[in-house]
């Protein structure tokens, strides 16, 4: 095989199933099958495959300005994007950098806190504060950010110190700040799911109290909304649905920005920070870019997607999404298979039992083979089976993807019960 699949074992990789087309909740493959996608490809897909307006922005953008240098230059789909944007975002966050995918955002974000306290005259603050459990991507910052895990194993001895509390617990980031707050930079959390690390929901209250003790201890607050943002959770952004208390320093973006159809990440921050780096010595600025940062064709797409939030019940989708998974998951929650339900808006989620956990649990790959063999695309983390559909799906089809999963325990049960 030419091509190197990401997360992948490819010794005696069996070659993937080639898609040709998507439309809606659907994607139909070389050979003609379909697949109902009940994953919204990789978190990134929301109002649905090849959705009409969103391609023909692109297109109309394509034919007019493909890409432009964003230094020096700009173009008015970034600057229009950042307008439009920034007054969705929890209150207080007011510039937006683009980069271009959920990875570099949390690097700009990372960078961005432990520049601003140098450039505020405490260069003593440079601890970062991250989550048991969390994930916050594959490159090296985002790495050392993200729990240890198969994914870092490899790594973990260049990676740099990170503090780690509970993620369901606030004790001990209490007592990690009544000792040692004058020295942390910053905290970043995923926001209510914490998602790739094995779909942990937490209540707002824990958000709220991460925030308060952020704020008690002059702590920036990074809230990495690349999976929880534009809508997942129930509201627009998860650190919304914390109520006003929850308002974070930095918002890192990416995924649903562009509903799914372009790479394109922004992190949001506050004036506070901003200001931090305006100076007359050029050695303050903020030396972070990559080549398609801000991309025109993935602000047209972004821009087009804020369209369909504005003019389509997107959050009665939403809404409608949650009832339904809520209903699914309190008859499973009694299957003979099952360890846990949880729910985060259109996030359903079951841990099965396992002897085997973590992400490389067997029971992953069987449920997924056999939901893909009744024609419904799922991913499930280790012993972790969520459903995360792009909003568009209908009753019926999602009716369809538990029916499969259903399926799949109970033949799973009947052969090892
Ligand atoms: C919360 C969160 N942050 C960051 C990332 C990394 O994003 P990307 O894969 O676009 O680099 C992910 C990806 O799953 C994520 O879920």
């Amino acid at each position: 095989m030419r091509v190197w699949y990401p997360y992948t074992q490819m010794l005696g990789l069996a070659p993937p199933i080639e898609i040709v087309r998507g439309r809606g909740a659907w994607l139909e493959a070389a050979d003609g099958r379909r697949y109902l996608d009940a994953i919204s490809s990789w978190w990134v897909t929301l109002h649905g495959h090849a959705e009409p307006r969103i391609a023909d922005a692109i297109a109309r953008q394509a034919a007019q300005l493909e890409h432009v240098i964003l230094a020096g230059f700009t173009h008015r789909p970034a600057e229009e994007l950042a307008e439009r944007l920034l007054p969705l975002l929890p209150q207080g966050l007011e510039h937006l950098f683009y980069s271009d995918d959920g990875s570099t955002a949390v690097e700009v974000a990372l960078k961005m806190a432990l520049q601003y306290w140098q450039q505020r005259g405490q260069p003593r603050r440079r601890k970062l504060i991250a989550l048991e459990h969390a994930y916050h991507g594959d490159t090296l910052g985002a790495m050392a950010v993200s729990a240890r895990s198969p994914f870092t194993a490899a790594f973990d001895w260049m990676l740099p110190p990170v503090e780690r509390v509970p993620s369901d617990n606030l004790a001990p980031l209490e007592r990690l700040l009544s000792e040692q707050g004058p020295r942390v930079a910053a905290l970043i959390m995923e926001p209510l799911l914490q998602a790739a690390g094995g779909m942990f929901v937490q209540p707002a209250e824990f958000l709220r109290g991460v925030h308060r003790l952020c704020r008690e201890h002059g702590v920036l607050l990074i809230a990495d909304e690349v999976l929880t943002g534009f809508g997942r959770t129930g509201t627009m952004f998860a650190s919304n649905g914390a109520g006003d208390g929850a308002s974070p320093d930095i918002v890192c973006l990416s995924k649903g920005l562009t509903a799914g159809f372009m790479p394109l990440a922004a992190t949001a921050c506050t004036e506070e920070i901003f200001s931090a780096f305006l100076s007359s010595d050029r050695r303050q600025t903020l030396f972070h870019g990559h080549s398609f940062t801000g991309n025109p064709l993935g602000c047209a797409a972004a821009l087009a997607s804020l369209d369909i939030f504005a003019t389509e019940p997107v959050f009665e989708r939403i809404d409608a999404i949650a009832r339904h998974h809520a209903a699914r998951l309190s008859r499973l929650r009694s299957h003979p298979l099952v360890a846990d339900v949880r729910q985060a808006g259109t996030v359903g989620i079951i841990e099965l039992k396992q002897t085997d956990s973590g992400y490389l649990a067997a029971i992953g790959p069987r449920i997924q083979s056999l939901c893909l063999e009744r024609g419904v695309a799922l991913r499930p983390l280790g012993s972790v089976v969520y459903v995360l559909p792009p909003y568009c799906i209908t009753p019926d089809e999602l009716g369809g993807v538990w029916d499969a999963i259903e399926f799949s325990l109970d033949s799973i049960g009947a052969t090892t019960l």
